[in-house]
């Protein structure tokens, strides 16, 4: 099933509770989580499908949303605070999830129990048990889930263009991969403050512990801007273990699902996960932080990965923001905006056999990766960035985190998908969901 995506297999006992009528249908979403990416990517699919109903815990962002989706679709969507409400209707086809990731697994989970269609955002998960659940519960409901990672499809292919180079032995045997993820500043202490009106605060945290509200006053500007630089909600929930895994789950989804799928390594998984230099910005016990008033996740690292057939990953904040290939017979170096390198020079001379972006691609690359989602809802196969090469390179970037969060190497063992002896980190495998918030799979 790890190559779903790329090999098109298709779903057993696709069962649609609901769903399209015909192939020609646009289909009707919903999107849950919409103050930055959820915009993002509900903006992006105004020409495939249309949405019905949108849901956010914070009343100005659902507000501010339904207008913008009001005036690009000519027909106000349906605005709700509780999610659940939108997985009542019968009339919705899919569901877009853009919250924070600590809500990630649970609302995708009772998305497809309810009989829709998941796109959610990377990460999927915030552990590495949530990714177990998830890949149960889409082979036992046959939904159709596209995980956000668009590197896959968008990007100009640049990202499949290096793949082919790879799988066409262009640089020789890979014997090494740098993913350069870039750090991220500590935060000053964050003070407790009354909570923004219209923000439900217990709502905006569900499974996650129950703590106060913190932000500083000095606002966020540029890309995910508008809200408070210093928070533990919108935006700054990346810095916090709490929520997010930090930038190791926030780019390394992105780049090391690309090393991963280039490598072949989409259904296995390390031998070794070292932390070479690490900082972490508040001190840990046991694994856990012992102040809850500031960010908490790595901001500077180098980690190094045992990968099959001796390939050693690096997963690093030093750099340029991209992925560095280097094999037996070259390098090149590939991240959204360029691909540089002798062996793409070479292109010109010796181009990649026709055909070589559709194969890795599993057919003709899609207009943007929820066209390709669509497609996948259409056919009943599984899009290209399928549940289980995700799980599969995100276990690294989980375990990246413990490892550093533990203060030493872990050994893994990709088939029982556990840490080999080694308790105390296996024990962070799972997480603890606040009650009342529970997943029921
Ligand atoms: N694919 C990409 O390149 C990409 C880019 C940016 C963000 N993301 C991902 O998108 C997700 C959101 O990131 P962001 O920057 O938009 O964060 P954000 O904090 O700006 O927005 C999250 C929104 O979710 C809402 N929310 C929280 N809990 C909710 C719930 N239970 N129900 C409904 N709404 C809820 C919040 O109120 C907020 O409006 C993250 O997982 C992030 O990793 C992906």
């Amino acid at each position: 099933m790890a190559a779903a995506g790329a090999a098109g297999v298709l779903l057993q006992g696709a069962n649609r509770a609901v769903g399209l009528e015909s192939a020609n249908e646009r289909p009707t979403f919903a999107t849950i989580g919409l103050r930055n990416q959820g915009w993002a990517i509900t903006s992006k699919s105004f020409r495939f499908a249309d949405f019905a109903a949108l849901a956010d815990v914070d009343a100005n962002v659902l507000g501010a949303n339904v207008e913008k989706v009001a005036k690009a679709q000519g027909k106000k969507p349906d605005a709700y605070k509780d999610y659940r409400k939108v997985l009542e209707r019968k009339d919705i086809d899919a569901v877009m999830i853009a919250t924070p990731d600590h809500w990630h697994t649970k609302i995708a989970i009772e998305a497809m129990l309810a009989g829709k269609d998941v796109y959610c955002e990377k990460p999927l998960t915030l552990s590495i048990d949530e990714g177990k659940l998830i890949e149960k519960v889409v082979k036992s409901t046959g939904r159709v889930f596209q995980v956000g990672t668009m590197q896959r499809t968008e990007s100009d292919q640049r990202f499949l263009l290096a793949v082919a180079l790879i799988q066409n032995g262009r640089i020789g045997k890979v014997q090494k991969v740098t993913c350069g993820i870039n750090g991220m500043e500590a935060s000053p202490v964050i003070p407790e403050t009354s909570v923004p009106e219209g923000l439900d605060w217990d709502f905006w945290l569900g499974p996650a512990p129950k703590v106060p509200y913190r932000a500083l006053p000095e606002i966020r500007q540029g890309y995910g801007g508008g809200v408070p630089l210093y928070s533990n909600c919108h935006y700054s929930f990346r810095n916090w273990h709490e929520y997010s895994g930090g930038k190791l789950t926030d780019w390394g989804a992105h780049h090391v699902d690309i090393a991963c799928w280039a490598l072949g390594a989409t259904d296995t998984g390390p031998s070794k996960i070292t932390p070479v230099e690490f900082s972490l910005p508040v001190e840990y016990k046991d694994g856990h932080p012992l102040v809850g008033d500031r960010y908490n996740a790595a901001t500077r690292f180098k980690i190094s990965v045992e990968m099959p057939n001796d390939v050693e990953l690096i997963i690093t904040s030093e750099g340029d923001n991209g992925i560095m290939f280097e094999g037996t017979e070259g390098r090149f170096f590939v991240n959204r905006g360029k691909i540089t390198g002798k062996p793409v020079e070479e292109l010109k001379e010796k181009p990649l056999p026709d055909g070589a972006i559709e194969a890795v691609y599993g057919g003709k690359v899609s207009a943007n990766h929820t066209a390709n989602f669509i497609e996948g809802m259409k056919s009943r196969k599984q899009p290209i960035s399928d549940v289980w090469s995700h799980n599969r390179m995100l276990e690294i970037c989980h375990l990246s985190n413990i490892a550093m969060r533990l203060g030493r190497e872990l050994k893994w063992d990709p088939v029982k998908r556990e840490v080999s002896g080694d308790a105390q980190a296996n024990s962070f495998l799972a997480r603890e969901y606040r009650k009342g918030f529970e997943i029921n799979s």
